[in-house]
């Protein structure tokens, strides 16, 4: 176990930090496209383990529909108290599992740094649930752990290759990726070897 299981205190200190670069790319891409074309209805983002809701909140400044879910109650309550009001109608909560959750169709999944959490089982499921889930033309955007994360040697982590991770996303055009690894810190100041896949990709 690490500090960054005080889902309280992680909250506290992510609620007022700027969303990931994923989704802020992932928003501009759909942006650039309504130039051409801008779809009549708002469109529909999920939150997959969405925390104090740094992505959440982003999607919902920009204009989107938004069902953000996470296991922990204060992680639901966090986002919600930092939601703007004018923002609150377009924002749908559920505190669930992931794992075993049942994604609705919708334009985009977001997962940021929470897949790790899920067993090897779920995290594949929840994978293909992401491809059946995505509408043509929808995307895929987070932050995940990989094989030479210092928490991959935990057991109570799933930690993939970058390479399993292009796997899984055959059916998905990579439109960005970076490996990040580095010594680094958790939000709770915990020392930690990171490695991370960091994309976006759109579903064909
Ligand atoms: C490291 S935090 C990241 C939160 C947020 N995405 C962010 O970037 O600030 C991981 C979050 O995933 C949630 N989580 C972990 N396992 C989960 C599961 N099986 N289903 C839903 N949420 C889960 C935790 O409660 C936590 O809020």
């Amino acid at each position: 176990m690490t500090s960054e299981h005080s889902w309280p205190d992680y909250y506290g200190v992510t609620v007022d930090r700027p969303p990931w670069h994923t989704v802020t790319e992932a928003i501009a891409l759909f942006a650039a496209e309504d130039s051409a074309a801008r779809p009549a209805e708002p469109r529909l983002a999920v939150d997959l383990g969405c925390g104090a809701g740094r992505d959440a909140r982003e999607l919902l400044r920009s204009g989107w529909l938004v069902l953000a879910i996470d296991t922990e109650h204060d992680a639901i309550d966090a986002l919600r108290a930092a939601t703007p009001s004018e923002d609150l109608p377009r924002l749908d909560t559920l505190v669930a599992d992931i794992g075993s959750f049942i994604l609705p169709p919708c334009d985009l999944i977001n997962a940021s740094v929470s897949f790790q959490f899920l067993d090897a089982a779920a995290y594949a499921r929840t994978l293909e649930q992401i491809a059946a889930a995505l509408k043509p033309g929808g995307r895929f955007c987070g932050l995940l752990y990989g094989d030479r994360d210092e928490a991959a040697s935990d057991p109570a982590y799933t930690c993939p290759s970058p390479d399993a991770i292009r796997g899984w996303l055959a059916d998905f055009e990579i439109e960005s990726w970076n490996e990040r690894e580095e010594d680094g810190t958790m939000a709770l100041g915990d020392p930690h070897h990171i490695h991370l896949v960091e994309v976006v990709a759109r579903r064909r």
